[in-house]
């Protein structure tokens, strides 16, 4: 099975990003997990959308193929970040890749709330015209991951808290299930 991850941070020491590593390397033996570059991509301009930079096209036909998306992202401003929003625009126009996707949102934040309104507004935008995605149904199957400094060790930039990484355990088991339903 193919996944692409779209991380919705782009610094360096993301925790989004070191947990989207973490689940590539804990979940290698149940998918491939490829996590797309984001940040090499222009803004959206309507003028471009029908012959795209090349990056653009690149980044279209890496979700095109895959068999499913894993969204890791922040919360900036209680909404997700610009650059995923960026991307998410791109991939909703002219031919729109993420129509019946399966995706999986989640999100690490610094604070206790865990991206829980990035979280509402993606699956408001992932359900949007151009997306339609197949989300995976809430209602048990929120990652939220709250405190998420503390749950990331710095030495080794691994998710460490147990509980978590159940949860997650558990949650990707049901997306595989929900992938292949
Ligand atoms: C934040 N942060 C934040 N946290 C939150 O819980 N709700 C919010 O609305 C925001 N807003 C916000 C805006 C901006 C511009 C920044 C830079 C940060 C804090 C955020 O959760 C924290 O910085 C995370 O660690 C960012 O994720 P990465 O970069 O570690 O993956």
């Amino acid at each position: 099975m193919n996944v692409v991850t779209l991380v919705g941070s782009i610094r360096k020491e993301s925790l989004n990003m070191k947990i989207a590593k973490f689940m590539q390397d804990r979940y290698k033996d149940k998918f491939d997990m490829q996590i797309l570059n984001i940040d090499i991509l222009p803004f959206y301009n309507q003028d471009d959308e029908n012959n795209p930079p090349q990056v653009v096209k690149d980044f279209k036909r890496e979700i095109a193929n895959a068999d499913a998306v894993i969204i890791v992202t922040p919360e900036y401003n209680w909404s997700i970040p610009g650059v995923l929003k960026n991307a998410l625009d791109w991939a909703s126009r002219v031919e729109k890749v993420l129509v019946n996707k399966p995706v999986f949102p989640l999100g690490a934040s610094q604070g206790v709330l865990g991206t829980i309104r990035a979280q509402l507004h993606l699956r408001d935008i992932l359900s949007s015209t151009g997306i339609q995605a197949r989300i995976l149904p809430p209602g048990g199957n929120e990652v939220l991951i709250n405190l998420a400094g503390q749950k990331v060790d710095v030495e080794t930039d691994m998710l460490t808290d147990q509980t978590t990484i159940e949860f997650l355990d558990s949650k990707i088991d049901t997306f595989i299930e929900f992938i292949n339903s």
